[in-house]
This record gives structure tokens, sequence and C-alpha cells, in this order.
């Protein structure tokens, strides 16, 4: 009998999300992999055995054992893109836009974007962390227990570096996992006459601030540079010149491409060997074959449709058939997506893309991973990966998509250690 820091019992369904060293595509995003009555074995933080209860019982004991009974057990939820790092909030233009005007207008009249840029960059580094802080805790008891935080609200050196520097911040502090990504394109600011010179100095200065910065800090998290690729903002060209910057100072690349234009964001991004594509919304059913055909995680972020009153939705299901691999995310910002919930992401996904239960958990959890870089340590329950789960008050798991305005999180666990 091997004694272990901590016995988890009984759950009623133990949901792994295994993936045996892969990401789920096509139909094997219909698995999630229940063990009824199932367990887990935890030592240091890890998991070191799966199976049903009478399996782990029998060669595994602890001082510590939790009982899931006429519970489901989750992998903790996986954010793969936030901007969660931010201040002020957008009060205003959510009034301008429920009486007509678009995300799109508000920006081109110098709102959106930069008006949370200003308000970023008069906070103070203590306040800009204790607001995102709040705003982590408040994901973490809706099951997130990994997220992305992306830069992209400074949109200068000393602006962005103070970003970085609260995500790493709170990298260090905070119980969830998380993954940095410089978003230094993501808009253009004023100081500058055009997208091109502003990208200049993005490639110029600010990204070899910023990762100088990130190799002081002694963070080893896969770290990513994205680009919000969109008419208006960020041309094709323009942003292929960003990310393949990012690219040579080792950065993996992501991009925000077709939320409401398609300019070729998914071939580039696809040809650079990006880590993921995420919005989608536009994205034609050739690109949506060649992203379906490749290595590259789709991420889709139906909250942002649902909070600006869209009726249209990235096509989802249309990458699934064509056995791509996707991912739900929040998006969380207080402009496009002001919500923290994976959940409700995943309620919005299964009505409005045509999701299973299972498919749009694959992709908040398993898949949600791989489009961060942490494919191998988190978002399924396996030997080996980081004992992050989450205890829902139900028996089975697909009440928490089924229901929604509700929290079925009763319990979140990581690295074995019971946080809420
Ligand atoms: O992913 N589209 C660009 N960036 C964010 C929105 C950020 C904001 O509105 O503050 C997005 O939707
Ligand atoms: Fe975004």
């Amino acid at each position: 009998m091997r004694q272990v820091d901590l016995l988890l019992i009984h759950a009623e369904q133990l949901v792994t999300c295994t993936g045996n060293g892969q990401p789920k595509r096509g139909d094997q995003m219909r698995d999630v992999g229940i063990i009824p009555d199932g367990a887990l074995a935890v030592q240091d933080g890890h998991i070191v055995a799966v199976g049903t209860t009478d399996e782990i019982t029998a060669h595994y004991a602890s001082e510590q054992a939790i009982s899931a009974r006429d519970k489901a057990v989750i992998p903790g939820l996986v954010d793969c893109h936030t901007h969660t790092v931010y201040a002020g909030n957008r009060l205003d233009e959510f009034e301008m836009r429920i009486q007509g005007k678009t995300y799109m207008d508000i920006m081109a009249a110098g709102g959106g974007i930069m008006s949370t840029v200003r308000a970023t960059r008069a906070a103070q580094l203590q306040m800009l962390y204790e607001e995102s802080r709040a705003r982590l805790d408040t994901m973490l008891r809706l099951g997130t227990t990994t997220a992305e935080i992306k830069t992209g609200y400074g949109l200068h050196q000393d602006a962005e570096l103070k970003m970085l520097a609260v995500i790493l911040k709170l990298a260090t502090d905070h119980p969830m996992t998380l993954v940095p990504t410089f978003l230094g394109a993501h808009a253009v600011p004023p100081e500058y006459p055009d997208a091109v010179t502003y990208a200049e100095a993005v490639i110029h200065e600010i990204l070899p601030a910023i990762t100088e910065a990130q190799t002081q800090s002694g963070d080893s998290s896969p770290f990513f540079i994205d680009v919000f690729c969109e008419k208006g903002v960020f041309d094709l060209t323009t942003s292929r010149r960003v990310l393949v910057a990012g690219q040579q100072s080792g950065m993996g690349i992501k991009a925000h491409v077709d939320e409401f234009v398609n300019l070729g964001g998914v071939t580039m991004a696809v040809a650079l060997g990006a880590t993921s594509v995420d919005h989608l919304d536009v994205t034609p059913e050739t690109e949506l074959d060649l992203l379906a055909a490749s290595d590259t995680v789709g991420v889709a972020l139906p909250a942002v449709n649902f909070n600006l009153g869209a009726t249209h939705f990235a096509n989802a299901r249309y990458l699934i058939d064509a056995g791509g691999v996707l991912a739900l995310a929040t998006d969380i910002n207080p402009g496009s997506a002001p919500t923290p919930s994976m959940p409700m992401v995943m309620a919005i996904a299964s009505r409005y893309q045509k999701l299973l239960p299972a498919e749009a958990l694959n992709a908040s959890t398993l898949n949600a991973a791989y489009a961060i870089g942490l494919g191998d340590r988190v978002g399924s329950l396996e030997v080996g990966k980081q004992a992050d789960c989450l205890i829902l008050d139900t028996p089975d798991y697909r009440s928490l998509i089924y229901e929604f305005g509700v929290n079925r999180v009763e319990s979140v666990i990581i690295k074995g250690e019971q946080i809420i």
C-alpha cells in the first residue's frame, strides 16, 4: 500500500478528458473519458494514479481522503484567451451599443480599446494588481484553474512593462497557473501616425524590453506574441511582421483574426506555425479546412458575440467536423466580453455553435491547455499532470453546461490543494 498526499474517491463520474499526449480533434471531442465511481491519487501536486475507487484504494492510502459521492469531478477549466489585467470599465459604451452604435464605431471614434488603455496607463501597479487579482478570484470560483493573460492596454513601453509585471506577479502569488502573452499590437495609440509606424515601435522598442523583462523574471511559462489582425487595426502584412518578430525572439504565436472582417489571418498564422488563432467569427470554410488540417488550435470566443448582441457565431461545428482542434475561452475584457465564466461560455457554445457538452468540455480543458502550450501539464486528469480538478455539486457533468446563471462548482483543487 503506497501512502500519498491526497485521495479523491467515489466520484459518481470522474471525467478525465484523457488525451494520450494529443489534443482532441473531430469525433474524439465527443469522448470525455468518464470513469464511474472514479478516484485519483495525488502526490507532490501531481496525479499519480487514476481509476475506479476499488482499483485506487487497493493500492493507495492517504490521511487526506475527499469523498465525491453523488458528484462529478472534472479537470480544472483552462481559459486560454483573456485580457484579465485592465483598469476601469466601459459601462458607457455598453449603453451606446444598446442604443445602436457598433463595437468598431466606438473604437474608430477613439473609445473602445483606447478608453481602457487610458485607464490602464493611469493606474498604479498595485491598484492594477489588486483589481486583476479580484477578477482571477472570481474566475477561480467559477472553475478556472489555468488562464492565459494578455498585455495590450499599455501600448507604450512603460505601460506594457507594467502590465507584464502585474501578470508575472499574479503568476507567482495566485494559485491559478498563468501564461503571459504580449499584445503590444492591440490597437494603434494616437501618438503614432499609423499602424505601420506603431508596429515598428512594437517590434524594435517594446518587444525587446518585454522579452528582457520576461527573461529577468525567471518565469518559465510558455510566452506568446499576439496581434489584433483586423480591418482598421493591423492589416495582414503588418500583423505578420509583428508575429514573426515575436517568433524570432522565441515566443509562440497567437492571433486575433476574423472577428469582423476576413483578411486571411488564419492562412497567414497557420503558415507561421501559430499555436492558436482566435475569434474566427467570419472565417470562410476554405480557411477552416486549412486550419483543421494543421496543428494550430482554433479558439472560439462566443461570449463576445453574445455580449455584442450578435446572431452570428464562429463556425465551430464546421471546424470540429472537418477534424480540427477547437478550444473555447472567455476573452474576458471590459469591452467585448465582460465575463469571467467558462461555464457561461460553454452554455453559449452548446446552444449557438451546436457543441455537445462533451465537445464544449474538451474545448475548455485539454484543447485549451494545448492552445497555451500547456498540453503536457494541465487540462486532463491523467498520471503526471498537475492535480487540478473541480468537484461539482451535481452527479452529471453535463449539468454544468445545461444549466446557466448558476455556479455548480462546489470545490476547486489546484496542485492537490483544496483552494475552495
Ligand atoms: O478579443 N478584439 C480585440 N481585442 C479584444 C477586445 C478588447 C477590448 O475591447 O478591450 C477582443 O475582443
Ligand atoms: Fe481578445
